[in-house]
């Protein structure tokens, strides 16, 4: 379903989870492209990861701004701020139209000290992208996966990773993607509309890191596969 020379785009790709996936995805073989709404912060953030990569590694990752990111990419992940989100998708619509579009988005608000989700009317970040990027093949993924461990490579990844889309095709192409990160099970938990579950589930994972450090990523036990 997917080849390592997928060029893998990854919008917002300057923060936190964008680099950690960048280094990863860069170490597994695809060929990454960092987008930011300015391309000079992209192009250093890809220097960056770049001069922590081997030289095969180093190789695979460049920047540039979102647009032509989209533009590249047969494959995007949005790694961008919720509050971020319709301001960074208008302008790339027709761009990812056609394209598998991985939303890693997850809308987060504070109850206190504790994080809760800031739930859209269409019930996910996922649902309401439907009409954000019309004909886009949307698939919630990465949602639940914590940045800190993407960036540290000597890290071991362990964990699962759940999936939701209504798109099984493209759920198929992202589930061997982050197959081929190594470490972390890509796990089909269902249509896109199951995206709601998934951004809960990172809340919760946030409220145990804030009670007991670290940082949580999720495993699903007793599985049979
Ligand atoms: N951090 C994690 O561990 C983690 C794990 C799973 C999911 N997520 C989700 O992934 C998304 C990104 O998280 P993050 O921690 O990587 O976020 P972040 O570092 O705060 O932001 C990511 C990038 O988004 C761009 N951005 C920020 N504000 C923006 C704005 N107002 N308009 C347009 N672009 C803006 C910035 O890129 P430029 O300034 O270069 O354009 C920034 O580098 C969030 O939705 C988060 O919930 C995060």
């Amino acid at each position: 379903v997917t080849g390592q020379r997928d060029v893998i785009g990854l919008i917002g790709g300057t923060g936190s989870l964008g680099c950690g996936l960048a280094i990863r995805l860069a170490a597994a073989g695809y060929d990454v492209r960092i987008g930011s709404r300015a391309g000079e912060r992209a192009r250093k953030a890809a220097e960056a990861i770049a001069g922590r990569l081997d030289a095969d590694g180093a190789s695979n990752v460049s920047g540039d701004e979102n647009l032509a990111v989209a533009g590249a990419a047969s494959i995007v992940v949005l790694t961008v701020p919720y509050g971020a989100l319709e301001s960074v998708t208008a302008p790339l619509a027709s761009a990812l139209a056609g394209k598998i579009v991985v939303d890693a988005v997850v809308p987060l608000r504070r109850d206190g000290d504790d994080f809760d989700l800031a739930r859209p009317a269409e019930g996910s970040v996922s649902m309401q992208l439907r009409a954000l990027l019309p004909g886009a093949r949307l698939v919630a993924a990465l949602k639940t996966v914590p940045a800190p461990v993407l960036q540290d490579l000597a890290a071991p990844l362990a964990g699962d990773v759940p999936i939701a889309a209504d798109d099984a095709e493209a759920a198929r192409t992202v589930a061997a993607i982050v197959a081929r990160i190594g470490g972390l099970q890509p796990r089909l938990v269902g249509s896109l509309a199951r995206a709601a579950l998934i951004e809960g589930v990172t809340a919760i994972a946030l409220n145990l890191n804030r009670r007991y450090g670290g940082h949580a990523n999720v495993q699903f036990l007793g599985l049979a596969g």
